[in-house]
């Protein structure tokens, strides 16, 4: 197999609230021992919003540093990954274009199907630039992971937006073709239309997951796919840290391989330290992963990856790319992990009052409580319109 596909990711950027909640204080609140978080699903803090901030803010801020680094020419195609859509109509990216400056040559999209949303927008734009090696697409994946208080799942939280430069030519990771798909009608996780916080069936999710990861993994072999023993990481989706964990047990022992935790560990721990501190930002989650590792782990030059992508009811899909030489040079890490320990720590009232805040419905002009002291900010929302300003 060819390791040196020509489409993939140039550049990569995250951002994340200005607010997070550590487990501890919903430990003590939900009076359950922390250890079940921090240990037991894997997850030490969670990002949450700030009364003035949304999907558009936080995927502002992630795609800003792209378009300072690299300018706009050639983006002809966004396309905006999530499940937190802020209107069922216009795509979330239009409002990008006057926050930071997108073209107006272009299209751009919303995209949906649970945490599998920014899968599809790499595997589309990579489709786009096999067609015309000369077009960059922007993908953004933003989520803001939101369940009821005293739910299993309030301690899966958390937000954070991811935004990739697809290009030809790749300067930090280049796919490769093979991709291997799985999908169903699985009723694990979802949201209708009237609710604000997810509905979860967490055990029919962790059991969904596993088994549509191995069916993606059969389908990519069926389609041509690498061997297991060829990947020097594994990328997850990750509602909560631990759940990387299972599925990659599970994936080793489906296809009769011992699944040691020094080498479970070796193949998906770095690729869990950002998202056990930000939490589950659905669409996002994965790319996190691949962010953490690429900011920690020692050269990954010429090695392969392998990306295992979720969305709850269901899609999953298993794909790969080689690390590409002087990738280190088109990081952010510094920023990278600015963005995670500048954030400021709530109490439990402050959560609980952001978390139980709505919209308003009147159309009357409402401005928001001025919060973020991150660069973009929800200002006011006036006749049924969102408001943005940069701070
Ligand atoms: N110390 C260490 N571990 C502890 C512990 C302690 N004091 N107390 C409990 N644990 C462990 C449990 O043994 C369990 O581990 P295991 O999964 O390896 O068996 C883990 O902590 C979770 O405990 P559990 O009782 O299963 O938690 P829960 O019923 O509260 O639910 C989830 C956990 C993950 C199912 C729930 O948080 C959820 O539904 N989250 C949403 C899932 C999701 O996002 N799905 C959609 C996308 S895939």
């Amino acid at each position: 197999m060819s390791t040196s596909a020509s489409v993939g990711i140039s550049d990569l950027s995250f951002a994340t609230t200005h607010y997070a909640l550590d487990h501890a204080v919903l430990a003590e609140r939900l009076g359950v021992d922390r250890d079940k978080f921090y240990i037991g699903i894997g997850q030490e803090r969670m990002s949450v919003a700030a009364a003035d901030e949304d999907i558009v803010t936080i995927a502002a801020a992630a795609a800003k540093p792209i378009i300072d680094r690299h300018g706009v020419d050639g983006i002809r195609t966004v396309l905006f990954a999530t499940e937190t859509g802020v209107d069922q109509s216009k795509a979330a990216a239009l409002y990008l274009h006057s926050l930071i400056g997108l073209p107006n040559a272009a299209r751009v999209v919303e995209l949906k199907q649970a945490c599998y949303g920014g899968t599809a927008g790499l595997q589309f734009a990579a489709g786009l630039i096999a067609r015309d090696p000369s077009h960059k697409v922007l993908v953004i994946a933003a989520d803001i992971a939101k369940y009821e208080i005293d739910t299993p799942g309030e301690p899966t939280q958390g937000a954070a937006a991811v935004a990739m430069l697809v290009t030809a030519d790749p300067s930090i990771i280049a796919l490769d073709p093979q991709s291997g798909l799985y999908s169903a009608d699985i009723m694990d996780f979802w949201r209708p239309n009237y609710r604000t916080e997810a509905i979860v069936d967490g055990k029919t999710s962790v059991n969904a997951y596993q088994k549509a990861a191995e069916e993606a993994w059969n389908d990519y072999r069926r389609q041509g796919g690498r061997d297991l023993g060829d990947f020097a990481a594994f990328c997850y989706h990750q509602p909560f840290t631990k759940m990387a964990y299972k599925a990659h047990k599970h994936l080793l022992e489906s296809q009769g391989r011992t699944a040691e935790p020094e080498a479970i560990e070796a193949a998906i721990g770095k690729t869990t330290t950002y998202n056990r501190t930000v939490g589950n930002s659905y669409t996002a989650s994965l790319y996190l992963g691949l962010l953490a590792l690429l900011d920690q782990a020692e050269d990954l030059t010429d090695k392969v990856l392998a990306f295992v992508s979720y969305g709850s009811g269901a899609v999953a899909e298993f794909f790969s790319g080689t690390v590409v030489s002087g990738y280190t040079e088109h990081l952010r890490t510094e920023a990278n992990r600015a963005a995670i320990d500048s954030r400021e720590l709530l109490d439990y009232d402050h959560y609980r009052q952001l978390h139980e805040a709505q919209a308003p419905v009147d159309g009357k002009y409402h401005a928001t409580v001025s919060e973020t002291s991150r660069p973009y900010r929800l200002a006011a929302i006036s006749g049924h319109k969102r408001i943005y300003e940069s701070v």
